[in-house]
């Protein structure tokens, strides 16, 4: 892996081989349920990973193939253990330790242990917890946090001076235990010579039958070395996720997060409580973003670009004072000063360059305007070149598929192409071209002609009169007719 070798942290090992079962999904396993564009097991990682351990093993074991997979994809510096069966948290631990030793690494120095479900969490958290760990010279030391409601946590347990004596499950505390408020986040620092031996002293008595990580605190205290605890600053940062509800809630702390970063770099949110955004956005000074906006992915906002309302981008960069209102995009490049919406659709490959406009009711996929090409509305360019200057007529499409092979269309600069005009593509319209309303353009036009490509009117007098006669169609074209004859 990538990790410095020159690290004062030893290992970082993370515990996600459990199923979740209190999330209720068929489709993924817990730790692979995504919020604001990672895993949660992937929100755990990327914190770990700033602190650049010399070793890096993630336990995992349900589903184990879809997170191996997504682990390969997004965190290739992860070592992969698995864990056969699920008896515990200490047994992953163990099962980890196991692995680490059998490829002949020595846990020299500090191990953090932490669980995959705790997206939250900090590397600065981290850190601290590392830090105070070897500064106070504990063979364990645990960060904890006082909540409002520790239901379902682990309680701390503490002795008359303070110090801490061991963790005590929910399920298994008793009534008084209960009553306490300060609760195991499920993250560890360990010595690390110290901690193979603990783990193999761990027991399944208790209420669940399995093997608790968090007995190790007991069992090293009870063999004379010190055991210490971090209160997280703030209680939220450590928040373990179990079941949906809290993966909302969650989802909406770490949004808050996000929103405060971009505020503070100058980005101007209208309405927090309905603006999302992914941890890999990123922005620039006076960008503004207006109510119900969606930022997903590595989407960029430019100096003084205005999103929204009613946004939803998605891998999309939006460049300097471009106005994009109503709109949904992909992989879309929007240029400098454009405008686009309300109601557009970019789709991946739609590039738009300085000062273009893709308008309303508008679908753009795959294609390039040049600087200041206008598609101003109802119209769908899919695989086409649209030149610099160039206006399209209402409600166009550049007739794409064949369905079987998709071609493209080509149109030039400074063009006028007609309302209504269907481009059967392969076809190209030349430089300064203008197409006829209603239009079906299948063959080349040069540049500077008129390409008229439509049937020729015809009107057949008095066909209303004799095909339909006595409805109220039929008696507006016989006042008509009596009026211009009066005339
Ligand atoms: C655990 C702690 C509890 C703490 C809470 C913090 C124990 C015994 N309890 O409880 O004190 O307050 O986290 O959120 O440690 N896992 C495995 N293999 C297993 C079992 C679990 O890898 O055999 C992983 C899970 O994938 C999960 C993590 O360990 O990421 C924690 O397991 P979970 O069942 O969520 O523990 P909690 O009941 O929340
Ligand atoms: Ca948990």
């Amino acid at each position: 892996m990538s990790a410095a070798t020159d690290s004062p942290l030893a290992a970082v090992l993370v515990l996600a081989a459990g199923e979740g079962t209190r999330m209720r999904s068929k489709a993924l396993p817990k730790v692979l349920h995504p919020i604001c564009g990672r895993s949660l097991l992937g929100h755990v990682v990327a914190a770990v990973e700033e602190l650049a351990p010399r070793q890096l093993a993630v336990v995992v074991g349900h589903r184990r193939e879809l997170v191996a997979q997504h682990l390969g994809e997004a965190h290739p510096g992860a070592r992969v253990v698995v864990q056969e069966a699920q008896l515990g948290t200490g047994n992953a631990a163990r099962v980890a330790v196991e692995a680490l030793a059998a490829d002949g690494v020595v846990l020299d120095g500090t191990v953090i242990v932490t669980y995959g479900d705790t997206p939250l969490l900090t590397a600065g958290t981290l850190r601290l917890l590392a830090e105070q760990h070897a500064e106070q010279g504990n063979g364990v030391t645990v960060l904890t946090a006082h909540v409002p409601d520790p239901t379902g946590y682990g309680r701390i347990l503490r002795a008359a001076d303070g110090s801490v004596t061991g963790i005590v499950e929910h399920r298994d505390a008793t009534e008084e235990q209960r009553a306490v408020r300060e609760i195991n986040s499920g993250v560890y620092a360990f010595e690390g010579k110290l901690l193979a031996d603990a783990l193999a002293r761990i027991t399944t008595d208790n209420a669940q039958g399995e093997e608790y990580l968090t007995d190790t605190l007991e069992i090293l205290r009870t063999a004379g070395h010190r055991v210490g605890a971090v209160v997280a600053a703030d209680h939220r940062d450590i928040l373990g996720i179990n079941d949906r509800v809290q993966l909302a809630e969650a989802r909406r702390l770490l949004n808050d997060r996000l929103l405060e970063r971009a505020m503070r770099a100058g980005v101007t949110v209208v309405d927090p409580a309905t603006t999302w955004l992914d941890v890999q956005v990123s922005y620039e000074p006076d960008a503004v973003v207006h109510p119900g906006t969606r930022l997903h992915g590595t989407t960029h906002l430019a100096e003084g670009c205005e999103v929204g309302p009613d946004c939803t981008l998605t891998d999309t960069a939006v460049g300097a004072g471009a106005v994009v209102t109503a709109t949904t995009a992909e992989r879309a490049e929007i240029g400098e000063g454009c405008q686009v919406g309300p109601y557009a659709y970019l789709r991946p490959g739609a590039k738009l360059a300085r000062k273009a406009k893709a308008g309303t009711y508008v679908e753009i996929k795959n294609s390039e305007l040049g600087e200041g090409a206008k598609v101003p509305h109802l119209s769908y360019i899919g695989d086409a070149t649209i030149g610099a200057g160039t206006n399209i007529g209402a409600a166009s499409v550049t007739v794409n598929y064949d369905g079987v092979n998709k071609h493209r269309t080509v149109i030039g600069e400074h063009c006028r192409t007609g309302a209504d005009n269907m481009f059967i593509a392969p076809v190209t319209v030349g430089d300064g071209a203008y197409t006829a309303a209603g239009s079906v353009i299948d063959k080349e036009v040069p540049p500077g002609a008129l390409g008229v490509g439509r049937a020729q009117q015809r009107n057949i007098e008095g066909w209303v009169a004799r095909k339909r006669p006595g409805t109220p169609t039929a008696d507006a074209a016989a006042a008509a007719r009596g009026k211009a004859e009066e005339a």
